[in-house]
């Protein structure tokens, strides 16, 4: 529609229809089927404020979303379509490992195709906009949600976001592909304690600096729509952030598109002590920028009364509206409401034999290798082996946030070692994922006889138990799946027991009393504390929640088909009371290393050690690739000047291997101190096998810069350190100075 003709749509609307855009709800409104999560309540609306309503939650398939827009259009004096939106976090139909594993693939370009395919998938199931990506930088696995985010730093979860946004909204115009709504904005990965929807609270300069690089990598990679946050930042909700959605997101990034609360936000601007009713929520959210409030009564209810009582301006919902509206129009939907959904095309689409070969090859390049001890990994595949633990056949491999996929479209690890070591392998449960029946219905999701499921009775344990021992004794190797409950991680998943359980656990000192070598896959949605199971076993991969091929990703990893080349995106802790561990840290006054102080007074624990079990960026590959001695093309630079950087990298072995090296810098003294390293660039390179190559970067001088508490970037002349590793912690290092003109 011409932009003149959509005008004079928005001049003809009435005040309750323009309110109406503003408003989203879900399917439960419409008697659709509705997927959604969160507290299902009725929300006190009027009939007609549900047929006005702009657009729909979590409501998918092809059938169902055409039946609604039907429905709805029907209903809407001007018939105006309403979007679909749903939460694509990581695949649609065919899924990805969770994003903390995407993170762990270093690749933003393979990421970007794995988000190309899941927003062509939800696409054709009738879905418009997806609440993705999820970018929140974390530094603490007490928090649930780390499984959606791409890990604890700003620089890789920037870049991931870049590559997300660009490929859910690279075929809009060819009405395929969706619209992408970053979230949570802004720092809602910064929650005290790791607690769910708890509140956030720092300097202005970590702010800038650490937590809101990858929305605003997102916002310039194009996305259209920008999700708030649950949580308050610096003692003020996300959602009615006047500064942060005005200032930093509109007047400094310039992003003119759509702004969606999170569920239900609006409506608890009340409960956080924010506001004091409904009415003055409305009039906070709308006052502050945003434009859409999802699942709650408020707008529906209260913004007709502020007009009318000239508490605020038609003007501003027009404007919410019409952004709305330039969305709908920007997709072609007053033309085509159904946007290239059809029952044949989401047939055809879900599940294909490629769609399948690139989640294999992500899930591949997203495993973690911990531990190789005596390189008993790769397998020859003669071996006879043991698979056992609970998720040895399990097919839930998808992880809780992966809402539209279906795990009996999983491979299991059992069904893909299977069809390469037949006879050779045998398999047991071994034990249940958890026994414990209360932590399990805490959980929320799983009636009492589902638990009956997940938790076998005594005796049946028992039998697992000993035939594990019995299959361990008979193999040369152990191949043990253990883990966590996939509704454990993801939202409303914060926990303060970040080991395995202890039934895993027991049984895995069993095996390991045989003498047996141990391979450990260990699949979770978060770092987990692994100190107590290393010397117990001979290898380890951590493999997150993979995704459809996950099984198949396993054995090709445990098999040698691929070297792995996962690197943690995220510190995996000695134990959980270091939390909140991350690489990027400050150096103290007195670090425990190089303080003038010996003994005790040298910032430390005395009951456990200051670093991690494995360190961000770490990950073992079969090749051993040697890196040599950082070359810098000059070591003096100006501020408008490149740091050109190269390393000759060497791989001697028979392994074709993908590398990511990575480039940290530390700015030995700033007027605002500054991270012990802090990544600055990375590159995933294939080396051949028996290969030196030389790899090179440039790195512009302004990069080095740093925000200060006005939020604004200083660099600051002095000398500076940078690394070059396959690690945060294994690197080389050269100084360089930036001159002050
Ligand atoms: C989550 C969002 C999600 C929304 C809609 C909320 O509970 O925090 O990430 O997009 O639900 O499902």
């Amino acid at each position: 529609m011409q932009q003149e003709k959509l005008r004079e749509l928005l001049a003809d609307m009435s005040l309750p229809e323009k309110i109406g855009q503003l408003v989203q709800l879900s399917g439960e409104f419409f008697q659709s089927k509705d997927i959604s999560y969160g507290p299902i309540q009725k929300l006190g609306i009027s009939q007609e404020a549900i047929d006005l309503t702009g657009s729909v939650l979590n409501v998918t398939g092809a059938h169902a979303t055409k039946q609604l827009q039907e429905q709805q259009m029907a209903k809407q004096p001007h018939h105006i379509p309403v979007l679909f939106m749903a939460d694509v976090i990581y695949g649609f139909k065919t899924i990805f490992p969770i994003p903390l594993g995407l993170g762990a693939t270093w690749d933003p370009e393979l990421v970007q195709q794995a988000f190309r395919i899941a927003g062509n998938e939800a696409a054709a199931s009738g879905n418009q906009v997806s609440f993705a990506p999820m970018v929140d930088v974390t530094h603490d696995p007490r928090w649930g949600r780390t499984l959606e985010s791409p890990g604890e730093d700003a620089l890789l979860n920037a870049r991931m976001a870049t590559a997300m946004v660009t490929g859910f909204q690279t075929d809009l115009a060819e009405k395929a592909g969706q619209v992408s709504c970053v979230k949570h904005f802004a720092a809602y990965g910064g929650v005290e304690a790791g607690r769910e929807y708890n509140s956030a609270d720092m300097s202005l300069s970590n702010l800038y600096q650490n937590y809101l690089p990858p929305y605003k990598a997102a916002v310039d990679a194009g996305c259209e729509m920008v999700m708030t946050s649950l949580s308050t930042l610096n003692g003020v909700p996300g959602t009615a952030d006047k500064w942060l959605l005005q200032d930093v997101l509109k007047k400094q990034w310039g992003f003119d598109g759509v702004l969606i609360s999170d569920y239900a936000s609006v409506y608890e601007l009340v409960k956080h002590g924010y506001a004091t009713d409904d009415r003055d929520s409305a009039l906070k959210a709308l006052d502050a920028g945003l434009d859409i409030d999802m699942k709650s009564p408020v707008y529906a209810n209260e913004l007709q009364g502020l007009v009318e009582d000239g508490s605020l301006s038609e003007d501003r919902i027009d404007q919410a509206c019409w952004r709305v509206l330039q969305l709908k129009n920007k997709l072609g939907l007053f033309e085509d409401p159904y946007f290239g959904t059809s029952e044949e095309a989401e047939k055809k689409i879900n599940l294909t034999a490629d769609k399948r070969a690139l989640a294999r090859k992500v899930a591949a390049e997203s495993l973690v290798l911990l531990q190789n001890k005596n390189d008993i990994l790769p397998l020859t595949g003669a071996e006879k082996v043991a698979l056992i633990g609970p998720y040895a056949d399990e097919k839930s491999l998808i992880g809780m946030w992966a809402v539209h996929g279906d795990p009996a479209d999983c491979v299991t690890i059992k069904e893909a070692l299977q069809e390469e070591l037949g006879e050779r392998l045998t398999y047991t449960r071994g034990t249940d994922i958890s026994r414990d029946k209360e932590k399990l219905r805490g959980l929320g999701f799983l009636t009492d006889e589902m638990i009956t499921q997940v938790v076998s009775d005594d005796e049946t344990e028992q039998k697992h138990h000993d035939e594990a021992l019995k299959n361990a004794q008979a193999a040369d190797v152990v191949i043990y799946a253990v883990g966590e409950h996939s509704f454990e991680a993801g939202e409303a998943g914060s926990k303060t027991n970040l080991h395995l359980p202890d039934n895993q656990v027991n049984l895995l000192n069993d095996l390991h009393g045989l003498g047996k070598k141990i391979v450990l896959v260990n699949i979770s949605g978060r770092p987990l504390v692994l100190s107590n199971v290393t010397d117990k076993t001979d290898a380890i991969i951590q493999a997150w929640f993979p995704g459809t091929e996950g099984g198949l990703a396993i054995a090709d990893v445990i098999l040698g088909k691929v070297s792995p080349s996962g690197r943690l995106s995220m510190t995996f802790p000695y134990t959980e009371g270091q939390e909140p561990l991350y690489y990027a840290h400050l150096s103290t006054g007195r670090p425990q290393d190089g303080s003038q102080h010996v003994g005790r007074f040298v910032s430390r624990y005395i009951d456990a050690p200051t670093a991690p079990l494995y360190a961000f960026g770490y990950g073992l590959s079969y090749a051993q690739v040697e890196y040599g001695k950082i070359k810098l093309e000059k070591d003096k630079l100006s501020a408008n000047d490149t740091l050109k950087v190269s390393i000759e990298l060497t791989n001697a072995s028979n392994w074709q291997q993908k590398e990511t090296v990575q480039v940290y810098f530390h700015d030995d003294a700033a007027s605002i101190v500054q991270p012990v390293k802090r990544l600055i660039d990375f590159k995933k390179v294939v080396l051949a096998p028996h290969s030196k190559q030389i790899v090179t970067f440039a790195i512009p001088a302004m990069y080095f810069s740093f925000y200060d508490n006005q939020g604004e970037s200083i660099l600051e002349p002095g000398t500076f350190h940078l690394f070059v590793g396959a690690n945060s912690q294994d690197v080389a290092s050269a100084t360089f100075e930036i001159l002050d003109k």
